[in-house]
């Protein structure tokens, strides 16, 4: 994380000049090279626009995964953090796939590491591997099936309706959330999110008394205490649609801020305020926003376009088996 905050500490910053023509660059660059940014909504809003404006596409997890997949695009260029690079590359083994920063990693997939969960699923044999998305393409390869945010409840009231026992890994938050939602048997890894984990509850009730008209929205990385007072609990593009779609004209946002450029975008005349980070207990690590995510910049995509970017590579057999696993949640999802 300290190499994340270093880095966006020196970049340095462009003017708003600078930053339209490099735009143009990029754009002609990607329609030369017939490549397409996926982004994801905790980016930038600069690069979610070029995205979006280059034909590409800025979206959750899942929809990350699945465009990738179905684009006609030789080069993906993945604005977002590793997970997400490696999940393209699996589900599209024949396109070339660049992070526009390769340091981008992200706390879940970091405190997981294969060694330890391979013993940790030895040591349970008889349950079925539920993993996150955010977590390496050799935990993938471990597990029986991969879940998002967006569909996590969904799969699992599958698996539970067969009375199946699971594994749910890294993050203990969302492994609790589905727990309560489903009811079903669930053995947690306990990982979990430097950008969710600093939500506070006790302040959130005083924002929230002091504005009962707003709407609270939670990601379900947020601790149990903070997914208790929301009105919609979802991943980013569920939680953007409930923007989108409600009455209400105000939203306290208890997900990573990168996400209201988005919600803003498409309810220009509704008011999003950042979920307390800060107050009783705070330690105020990562105050809303993900410092993986922040190392996306236009500087970062051109890069990634420049001919000596790193490719993302994922050995055959890991690929393979990891395929397996994302494809069924893909599958069940369509
Ligand atoms: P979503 O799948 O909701 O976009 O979440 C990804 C993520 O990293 C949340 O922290
Ligand atoms: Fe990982 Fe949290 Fe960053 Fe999402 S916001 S990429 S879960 S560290």
């Amino acid at each position: 994380m300290l190499e994340a905050r270093l880095f966006n500490k020196e970049k340095t910053s462009l003017n708003l000049q600078e930053k339209i023509l490099l735009k143009e660059e990029i754009k002609d660059k990607l329609r030369v090279m017939n490549a397409s940014i996926i982004c994801h909504y905790y980016v930038d809003g600069i690069v979610q626009d070029l995205a979006i404006e280059s034909g590409g596409i800025v979206a959750d997890s899942l929809e990350m995964a699945r465009y990738g997949q179905r684009s006609s695009a030789d080069i993906l260029i993945v604005a977002g953090v590793k997970f997400m690079g490696e999940t393209a590359k699996i589900l599209s083994p024949q396109k070339k796939v660049f992070m526009v920063n390769n340091m981008a990693t992200c706390s879940l997939d970091v405190g997981c590491s294969f060694d330890d969960f391979n013993e940790f699923c030895d040591n349970n044999p008889s349950r079925t591997v539920l993993v996150y998305a955010n977590t390496s393409a050799s935990i993938k390869a471990r597990s029986d099936w991969t879940v998002t945010s967006s569909c996590a409840i969904d799969i699992v009231e599958y698996l539970a309706s067969k009375k199946l026992p699971l594994i749910f890994a890294p993050d203990k938050h969302l492994g609790n959330y589905i727990k309560k939602m489903t009811g079903a048997d669930i053995l947690n890894w306990e990982g979990h999110c430097v950008v969710h984990d600093e939500f506070k509850s006790f302040e959130l009730k005083k924002l929230s008394k002091n504005m009962p008209e707003a709407e609270i929205l939670v990601h379900p990385e947020a601790p149990n205490s903070v997914i208790e007072l929301a009105d919609c609990v979802g991943s980013t593009s569920q939680l953007l649609k409930y923007s989108k779609q409600s009455k209400c004209k105000t939203f306290i946002v208890a997900t990573d801020n990168g996400l209201i450029h988005a919600m803003k975008k498409s309810s220009p005349k509704k008011s999003f305020i950042e979920a307390p980070t800060a107050g009783n207990g705070a330690t105020c690590k990562s105050c809303a926003h993900c410092p993986w995510m922040e190392m996306n910049d236009l500087k970062g995509v051109l890069n990634a376009l420049g001919g000596n970017a790193e490719e993302i590579i994922v050995q055959n057999e890991t690929s393979e088996k990891a395929m397996k696993s994302i494809t069924k949640m893909l599958n069940f999802t369509r």
